[in-house]
């Protein structure tokens, strides 16, 4: 399935000098492991485990599962009969064992340049036993689910990893997401507890997150779930802090100045928050807590399969599907894939721009770069602010040698030109990497010639919140890149493309991308929705995996992802499903039924072309259309933008009342050749629709 040779014209090779040191040096060798890891994965992954601390051995085989829902439940299990702590072997065994105690975790750059900390591994690994106590004083036991709702500071890794520690399960809900979807994630998981910050800045933007956290542990409230407890983090606030609230807060219960800071050079030079709303009921000081609470904690040991962490992503549904991931399997899975796809050398510097509110942040800020006992910048910025240079200058500051990106950010920087890049020398780059969606080749181009000057490989990784990890790949010092192309298969993955029958096609194909076995890090059920599991990635082709992805393979072997094929959207990398937006739309009261789909978009990826049909009597204006982009920004966040609305007096339906999408896609981007309409009830819809098309969008 691996091609035995790779084309040596119109592909690019990573330099030699990466190749001397690199753990996996040639496609030869890749091929050898890629074998020895489907043929005999005990062997492959036992290997990969020795490096790993575990308290009692696997009895069994490495992998379990069952793929076929014909033949019963799936289920996959992995290194059954271990127990571990993944805080202990991301923190202990680094600091005891390596005697990495000294060596920077992270470098935290915030978002005003001048912002800046440190983090030892030996510090983190206080922080972390130290929280781990303060959760275990407010009762968290383990298995307990606990929210998270922080900006992009050292105090999430730590709040993460305290989780672990005590075998807690963490669902971390992105600080972008609006009230009513943070209610939703708590109300779904049954969290017991919720961590926050009383807000951050982004850009020149200061964003009051405990108030939207405050909505919605009030809208938990409503629905008969009243959470006990909220941790706040203080990380804008004055000094101190003017707390306001329904009672006055009794003075123990209040925030002191933020005294930990103090120790690294954190200079505000942006107006700070006054004040923040505290209800002394609920509301706990992370800063205070952690005051009295010890630094040493004994890990919680966990079996296997015990849960790791829920992250939600979207459904098509429109209900936010619960991933969950479990401890030994993921572990091995990031740890691998960080340590051979950004090859992985101990003088390593290395950033990943993600947010750890999804799951890039999960697996390749924190898991992934730890268990390598990595150090990594940690940035709670954008890469326009103050200026669009911000990311190379972070990279020279910090001497960064591996950077990974989302294709959108690099659209969006190289609409600036050259020059803020060349600004900085980057000469300390080595590898390139990006992640979120299909990276055009032109983007990928400017990625490897202006930001890495032709010699950095990009590592394109396609995969999923669900997938754990990096599952199509390029190896920087062994696969020969073809812009655009995730390549070929990690380690332990075997990728098939289906035809709409379900038939496996050999060769150069088109169709459904659908993984054939387990490997460690997959996703082991929709977190208390086993059937929506089963539905929504085995039923349409029993015996698979099905990614919900489309995929062409080349006359070379070559694996080109062509985007979603289910009724999601990929806005600046993250997923959005339709359903979702529809039913944010069809809740305010002027808009009877809505439809939305993807418009390409030069620097998003894909914008959100909706199309509404009012209510009788309702005329569509500009105010309501203000109204409906602030009701779904409102509804799920700001990662929800309305790019476009188009008042739809009717919508393309089959006879038997389907919304036919595929007809809307075209006349969002204005393309009037429709291929075969002849289950449209009535055309004229269609007619009508493109006369009236968005001004804003021709
Ligand atoms: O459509 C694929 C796209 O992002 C989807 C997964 O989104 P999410 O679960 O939010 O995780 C994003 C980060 C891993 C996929 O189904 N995608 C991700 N990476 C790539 C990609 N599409 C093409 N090329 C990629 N490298």
């Amino acid at each position: 399935m691996i091609p035995d040779k790779v084309p040596n014209e119109n592909v690019f090779h990573g330099s030699m000098d990466l190749k001397k040191e690199a753990h996996i040096p040639s496609f030869e060798k890749y091929k050898e492991m890629y074998v020895n890891s489907i043929e005999n994965p005990d062997a492959f992954w036992g290997a990969v485990a020795k490096d790993f601390f575990w308290k009692t051995k696997p009895t069994g085989q490495f992998l379990d599962y069952n793929f076929d829902v014909t033949k019963g439940e799936i289920f996959i299990k992995c290194m059954e009969g271990a127990s571990t702590n993944i805080s202990y072997n991301l923190l202990d065994r680094n600091v005891y064992e390596k005697k990495l105690g000294d060596k920077i975790a992270f470098f935290w750059e915030g978002n005003e340049p001048g912002d800046e900390l440190t983090v030892t591994y030996r510090e983190l690994l206080k922080k972390v036993c130290q929280f781990a106590n303060v959760l275990k004083s407010q009762g968290v036991k383990k298995g307990d689910r606990v929210s998270i709702y922080m900006p992009m500071v050292v105090e999430l890794v730590v709040a993460m990893l305290a989780c672990v520690r005590i075998g807690a399960v963490h669902s971390i809900v992105f600080a972008g997401f609006s009230a009513g979807s943070l209610c939703e994630r708590i109300l779904d998981s049954q969290c017991s507890l919720l961590i926050t910050a009383d807000g951050f800045y982004r850009g020149d933007k200061l964003i009051n997150l405990k108030v939207i956290a405050d909505e919605a542990l009030q809208k938990c409230r409503d629905k008969g779930f009243p959470i006990q407890r909220c941790i706040m983090l203080k990380h804008v606030s004055s000094k101190p802090v003017e707390i306001v609230g329904a009672h006055s807060p009794p003075a123990k219960r209040s925030c002191p100045d933020l005294q930990e800071k103090q120790t690294g050079k954190v200079k505000k030079t942006r107006p700070l928050l006054q004040q923040v709303p505290w209800n002394p009921e609920v509301d706990l000081c992370w800063h205070t807590l952690m005051h009295g609470a010890s630094d040493e904690c004994e890990p919680e040991w966990c079996e296997s399969e015990d849960p790791l962490f829920i992250l939600y992503t979207s459904g098509s549904t429109g209900r936010p599907k619960g991933v969950l991931h479990t401890v030994s399997g993921y572990m091995l899975y990031c740890a691998a894939t960080f340590k051979m796809v950004f090859d992985h050398q101990s003088d390593d510097v290395y950033w990943c721009t993600a947010d750890i509110g999804w799951i890039t942040g999960h697996s390749y800020i924190t898991y992934g770069p730890l268990a390598n006992g990595a150090t990594s910048v940690l940035f709670e910025g954008l890469p326009t602010y103050p200026d669009v240079s911000r990311l190379w200058e972070i990279v020279d500051k910090y001497h960064v040698t591996k950077f990974y990106t989302a294709p959108t950010a690099i659209r969006l920087l190289m609409k600036f030109g050259v020059e803020p890049v060349q600004k900085y020398k980057r000469e300390s780059l080595k590898i390139l990497g990006t992640v979120g969606e299909p990276i055009n080749p032109e983007a990928w181009q400017w990625y490897y010639n202006v930001v890495g000057e032709k010699r950095c490989p990009i590592v394109d990784t396609f995969w999923q919140t669900e997938t754990g990890g990096h599952v199509l790949t390029p190896l920087p010092a062994a696969t020969p890149m073809k812009p655009g192309s995730a390549t070929f298969p990690f380690f332990g993955v075997i990728p098939a493309i289906l035809n709409e029958s379900g038939e496996e096609l050999e060769g150069p194909s088109e169709g459904y991308l659908v993984f054939k076995q387990p490997w460690p890090g997959l996703m082991r059920t929709v977190y208390g929705n086993h059937q929506r599991f089963e539905t929504t990635y085995f039923k349409k082709f029993p015996g698979y995996y099905v990614t919900g992805d489309g995929c062409r393979r080349d006359e070379d072997g070559y694996y080109w992802i062509t985007g979603r094929i289910d009724d999601m959207l990929n806005v600046s990398g993250h997923l959005l499903s339709t359903a979702e937006v529809e039913s944010a739309l069809v809740e305010h009261k002027a808009v009877a039924e809505a439809a939305v789909v993807g418009r390409p978009h030069p620097v998003k990826g894909e914008s959100l072309y909706c199309f509404v049909t009012l209510t009788n009597g309702v005329t569509y204006n500009q105010n309501l259309e203000a109204e409906l982009k602030k009701q779904v920004r409102e509804k799920i966040g700001a990662i929800a933008t309305l790019d476009y609305i188009q008042n739809a007096p009717g919508l393309p339906k089959t006879r038997s009342g389907k919304i036919m999408r595929r007809l809307l896609r075209k006349i969002a981007s204005n393309e009037k050749d429709l291929g075969d309409i002849s289950t449209l009830a009535d055309s004229t819809v269609v007619e009508q629709l493109f006369q009236e098309r968005c001004s804003t969008a021709m």
